[in-house]
């Protein structure tokens, strides 16, 4: 497969604000509790970092790891918790730190065995959202960007493991040689 970067669909600087957005609405709305953070691994890694210190409030942050899709683009809809969260989500107010949602089934997954754990509410924050490839209805309460069916990368997000480093999202087009 030959791949290029066709086009930047979102700049750094337009990130930064809409994460700057994000952290605010989110500092509003649990200003009243100290939340748990989830950060699903490894995709929300960078937007986590970023938006974690946009919150003016009090915080604990965990990690939890998924299985991905390995080298492909589509999602096998088998989805496994590679890394758990080391703490009890119990009576937590917890919000789940996606990057991107695409046919929901890893979020579909994840709510339903975090709720098991009974946490006082579970809330779902993710970069991007590509509704129109939903096989799951997973309910996701803040979003950065809703974009239509692109496969991106960069600010986290990765096609066979690269191009994370980026610090804008762009459009990976891919081509067989
Ligand atoms: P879902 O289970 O299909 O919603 O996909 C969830 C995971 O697939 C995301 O957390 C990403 O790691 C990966 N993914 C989905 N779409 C993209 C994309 O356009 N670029 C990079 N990774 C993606």
């Amino acid at each position: 497969m030959r791949e290029t970067i066709e086009s930047q669909l979102y700049s750094r600087e337009a990130i930064a604000a809409r994460v700057k957005e994000l952290g605010q609405q989110l500092s509003r709305d649990y200003a009243e509790s100290e939340p748990l953070v989830v950060v699903v691994l490894k995709g929300s890694a960078m937007f986590a970092s970023d938006l974690l210190r946009e919150l003016s409030i009090d915080v604990e942050v965990d990690y939890i790891g998924t299985s991905s899709y390995g080298d492909a683009t589509e999602s096998s809809g088998h989805v496994r918790i590679v890394k758990d969260i080391g703490a009890s989500l119990q009576g937590r107010h917890v919000i789940i730190i996606e990057d991107i949602v695409d046919t929901g089934l890893t979020l579909d997954y994840l709510l339903r065995t975090l709720n098991l754990r009974e946490p006082a509410s579970l809330k779902i924050c993710a970069l991007l959202d590509k509704p129109s490839r939903r096989r799951a209805e997973v309910p996701v309460d803040y979003i950065g960007f809703s974009i239509d069916d692109h496969f991106v990368i960069g600010y986290g997000l990765d096609y066979a493991s690269r191009y994370r480093n980026l610090p804008y999202i762009g459009v990976l087009k891919l081509e067989a040689e």
